[in-house]
């Protein structure tokens, strides 16, 4: 099945309005969930915030089945939060790590992820170990296997960077993960939406994700994912009355599942749309829009190639919907400024978000263009169009 795109534009109001190939930043929204979530915000504002949760409560817990159906999880191992970082951090902080435990990671880890890492450094005395790239420029699994010891607790690997278009072999870190019997969370915030996401395959414990990139769904949505058989062993580092009840003055009973890491107060409105974004993905075919995105963005590398003075610089075997590049001679952000000036969204990404890779590689700031299915050839061309135009002297 291939993606009907002047449907999927035809129901995309922004494409009207821009060339959006900054997806990884933030996607535009579809109407049907725009139209969802405008109907829940009327209903409480009609009849209250609380009656509208419970008048559309069946809709309300059937994100859960469409979220764990995504990625091949049981409702129970969902837990709906409002981004991929505090999915990451609750699951981080559920673990209770000892002075000595190693934590395992690779360099495209997220800037969010790594600072937290260093904080546990800091605070727990836990050592990080940082795992090379291989040939490809993806996480190196012969040195992942050789670093595993017996004080190793956790790996925390980052599937598709925030800076390039890696797609890191997360799947062969699982079967590493599983050998071992190391803990492994699986930051899929960039890979959800774009990529067919099955946890069973990736053999994660622990996985989290953003709603606004690839799923298309609002900002200030996301989820977690842990594995049933782990989440007994695991401990939330706050709770409160979503997560837990308070059975008596003293004592207390966890949420059976995921939920356990969820807070009470969250926008029921902009969850709905998230469901309305799963429920959208999975109609056009994971598998369609895997193969759409990642061909966007094989064609966008080699037409930037073609362009004198332009360097791609996305690693790894496997590559994804994100293409970074500079430009010989123009800075990253005026490229970027350029580029908006023509109504065509990017963003720019450097060794801010990459500390463990970007020095490495001698790299700045990069102009970073992420297409989704909804994007066509010819917006692509527009951008290479803009980007060949930044090198050409003014004629007389
Ligand atoms: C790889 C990766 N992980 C996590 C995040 C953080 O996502 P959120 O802003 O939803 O917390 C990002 C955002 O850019 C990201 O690229």
């Amino acid at each position: 099945m291939s993606i009907d795109v002047e449907l999927a534009r035809s129901i995309t109001p922004g494409t009207r309005h821009v060339n959006h190939l900054n997806n990884a930043g933030a996607s535009l929204a579809t109407r049907p969930v725009l139209d969802a979530m405008a109907a829940y915000f009327q209903r409480e504002a009609t009849i209250g915030g609380y009656e509208a949760e419970a008048e559309m409560q069946a809709e309300h817990d059937a994100v859960y089945d469409s979220v764990a159906t995504m990625i091949g999880a049981h409702r129970d191992e969902i837990a709906l939060v409002e981004s991929a970082t505090a999915g990451w951090n609750a699951a981080f902080t559920s673990i209770r790590f000892r002075p000595g435990d190693r934590i395992l990671t690779g360099r495209s880890e997220y800037v969010s992820n790594a600072l937290n890492l260093l904080l546990a450094a800091e605070r727990d005395g836990v050592e990080i170990g940082v795992i090379p790239d291989d040939e490809h420029g993806q996480i190196s699994i012969d040195a992942l296997r050789d670093a595993i010891d017996e004080r190793t607790r956790l790996i925390a690997l980052t599937h598709v960077p925030t800076s390039g278009g890696l797609v890191n072999p997360a799947a062969a870190v699982g079967r590493v993960a599983r050998e071992a019997g190391v803990l492994y969370l699986l930051d899929a915030c960039q890979s959800v939406g774009q990529r067919v996401i099955d946890v069973d395959e990736l053999g994660c414990d622990m996985l989290c994700a953003t709603g606004r990139k690839f799923l298309r769904a609002p900002r200030g949505t996301g989820f977690l994912y842990v594995r049933q058989t782990v989440l007994d062993s695991l401990q939330p580092l706050l709770l409160d009355s979503r997560s837990a009840n308070w059975t008596g003055p003293t004592t207390y009973e966890m949420e059976a599942g995921a939920r356990r890491f969820e807070e009470f107060e969250s926008s029921r409105a902009t969850r709905i749309g998230l469901g309305v974004a799963v429920d959208a993905a999975l109609a056009l075919g994971l598998d369609a829009i895997a193969a759409r995105t990642t061909a966007l963005g094989a064609d966008l590398r080699a037409m930037l190639r073609a362009v004198p003075g332009v360097e791609v610089h996305d690693k790894g075997d496997d590559r994804c919907a994100i293409v970074t590049f500079s430009v010989a001679g123009t800075a990253a952000r005026d490229v970027q400024r350029a580029l908006a000036e023509r109504s065509i969204n990017t963003s720019v990404t450097g060794p801010h978000f990459s500390q463990f890779d970007f020095p490495q590689r001698g790299l700045g700031l990069l102009v970073r263009a992420s297409p989704h299915y909804y994007n066509t050839d010819d917006e692509l061309a527009q951008l290479v169009d803009v980007v060949s135009g930044l090198g050409r002297k003014p004629t007389a």
